[in-house]
């Protein structure tokens, strides 16, 4: 990287994600956490000491101007090592549904987001319109959004979460009428950031701002320009393999 001319090496970004994205509490698997606890603990030893000698060999090439790690749950854990000097936590300012299983913090859920009520096809039951925004990692009950307010409203288990539809079970659906919003918290920082454009800022009751997301500023996987649609990424050379029209 050094040899070529049109780069400058600025930084060093490593995260570790094992640590900063599990929580170490997680609901009903106590002796999972244990181990989870167990091995974040061996793992932070081990990481503490190879990153200090990974930014050790890199200073003695060129001056770096940051060295980024962590994530929302490893916040305090990583600024304490003296190699990084800067911590990334997008999550840690919407507190989404994954960090309420965590030890050592605990926040507020900051970001909601609405779906309607499409139909009332029985008592009990509100259908909402969309709803399957899913957090990467593996296709677990976690990575589904959660019907946040009014309480009281839980999957069909033999639906989830559809890109179409989402009906939600509960004596709480029988307060919602067709056009009402249910509102939904997601799992991670990505999933909002990746599918809405902007983001609607509230003080209290009043809106006070909209701001738009990364993928509203432009900086969309969609883009036409690579190739993909609809959210689906695809580079251009493998969607002319595909036949597709690029
Ligand atoms: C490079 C990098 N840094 C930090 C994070 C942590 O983000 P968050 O605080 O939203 O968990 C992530 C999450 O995927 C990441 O990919």
């Amino acid at each position: 990287m050094l040899k070529r001319p049109n780069l400058r090496l600025v930084g060093l970004m490593a995260y570790e994600s094992q640590i900063a994205g599990v929580g170490d509490t997680p609901p009903g698997k106590p002796a999972m956490g244990r181990v989870i606890r167990a091995m974040q603990r061996r793992s932070r030893m081990e990481l503490a000491r190879r990153r200090a000698a990974i930014v050790r060999a890199v200073t003695e090439l060129t001056d770096l101007e940051f060295v980024n790690g962590g994530g929302t749950g490893s916040v305090e854990k990583t600024a304490a090592e003296r190699a990084v000097t800067e911590v990334a936590a997008g999550s840690g300012l919407y507190q989404p549904h994954l960090f309420d299983y965590y030890s050592n913090f605990t926040g507020r859920p900051a970001a909601l987001f609405a779906l309607p009520v499409a139909r009332r096809p029985a008592p009990g039951v509100a259908t909402c319109l969309g709803g399957g925004y899913l957090a990467s990692g593996p296709a677990d009950a976690i990575r589904l959004p959660q019907p946040y307010l009014p309480t009281g409203l839980a999957y069909d288990p033999r639906e989830g979460a559809g890109e179409v539809q989402t009906p939600l079970l509960g004596h709480a659906a029988d307060l919602l009428e067709v056009g009402d919003r249910v509102w939904f918290r997601h799992t991670k920082a990505g999933e909002l950031c990746e599918r809405f454009a902007e983001l609607h800022l509230l003080e209290g009751e009043h809106l006070v701002g909209t701001v738009p997301t990364y993928r509203g500023k432009g900086e969309r996987s969609s883009d036409r320009r690579r190739g993909g649609r609809n959210g689906a990424t695809m580079t251009v050379p493998a969607a002319q393999r595909l036949g597709w029209p690029v």
